[in-house]
């Protein structure tokens, strides 16, 4: 199998940096700044994560996969919705040190500015003990140890192996309307308790919980993913960059329609009364052997 981008598993950072191109140009140009931007990523000291629009890598690696690459389509519930903002590159950069962060995230910017028009530019942060800023520990249910590589990684066998699909949101939260709910109201949202994040259970757990709608089996297969979102923000206006990877990205599918109401029973999820996503896109983060042959 190919190699994954180790960026994908490295935990623990403290500083996050989401950039997302729109990239146009000679593919010879498109394909000099990306190595330009992977030779960056090379030499850095913190993590960096490549990945890329079905438009860009079908254009720098046709053929080559994985599969189910294609671009994220809006979803139209009844009352909410979650837009397609589908860009062409996502760089993810993360590590201990706000200022080595920030000095790999320009130095990626200049290796690809000639080519790409930078459309989202977010910093991301730890919130008190890897808190959301709802208040809520996020990533309790998080895959662990090998399971993260299997809940993340296209499997052998496949196109595009070793690489993972990805979906990026950035959305944004009504913490006024949150934080007017009662704590215990509040877990009814999330499914879990507020202080220690333990699963609500029995007739305690509402079926629109945020938990009931994206713990998901489907015919026995539990649809895990791998989440690795960050807050972000300021006083004006905050939320999280929601990033997840999977093996496929029907799982990314299931949960969203699940969450907006449009998966055919009739329930949405509570969380998207008080946040909205605002940006939506899937990628292909490929494998290290699929970044070189670029
Ligand atoms: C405003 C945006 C979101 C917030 C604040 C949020 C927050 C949370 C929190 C607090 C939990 C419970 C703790 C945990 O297990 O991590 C959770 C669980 C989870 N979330 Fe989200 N989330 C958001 C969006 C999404 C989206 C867009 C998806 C999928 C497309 C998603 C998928 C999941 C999954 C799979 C779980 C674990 C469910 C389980 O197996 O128990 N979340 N989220």
């Amino acid at each position: 199998m190919g190699t994954p981008q180790s960026g994908i598993f490295g935990e623990g950072a403290s500083f996050h940096h989401f950039l997302e191109y729109d990239v146009s140009g000679p593919q010879k140009d498109a394909a000099a700044a990306v190595q330009a931007a992977l030779g960056v990523a090379a030499a850095s000291k913190v993590n960096v994560v490549v990945a890329f629009g079905p438009a860009l890598w079908n254009a720098l690696r046709p053929g080559a996969g994985p599969d189910e690459l294609r671009p994220f389509a809006s979803i139209d519930g009844d009352v909410h919705s979650a837009p397609a903002t589908q860009r062409d590159l996502f760089v993810w950069v993360h590590g201990d040190a706000h200022d080595d962060v920030l000095d790999t995230a320009l130095d990626i910017h200049r290796a690809v500015a000639s080519v790409g028009t930078l459309a989202l530019d977010e910093r991301g942060f730890v919130y008190h003990d890897l808190r959301d800023m709802t208040g809520f520990i996020d990533g309790t249910a998080n895959p662990k140890g090998d399971d993260r590589a299997t809940a993340a990684l296209v499997p052998e066998g496949r196109a595009g192996a070793g690489g993972a699909y990805v979906l990026t949101q950035k959305w944004v939260h009504d913490l006024d309307s949150f934080r007017a709910l009662s704590v215990r109201e509040q877990e009814r949202v999330i499914g879990r308790t507020k202080p220690d994040s333990v699963e609500l259970t029995g007739d305690a757990m509402p079926p629109d919980s945020h938990v009931s709608r994206t713990d998901v089996k489907v015919d026995g297969v539990a649809y895990k993913m791998y989440r690795r979102s960050a807050p972000i923000g300021t006083v004006s206006e905050h939320g999280l960059y929601f990033l997840a990877f999977a093996c496929d990205p029907i799982r990314f599918d299931v949960s969203l329609q699940r969450m907006f109401g449009t998966s055919g029973d009739g329930v949405h999820d509570r969380l998207i009364e008080f946040s909205k996503p605002v940006t939506g896109a899937y990628w292909f983060a490929p494998s290290r052997e699929d970044l070189a042959a670029i």
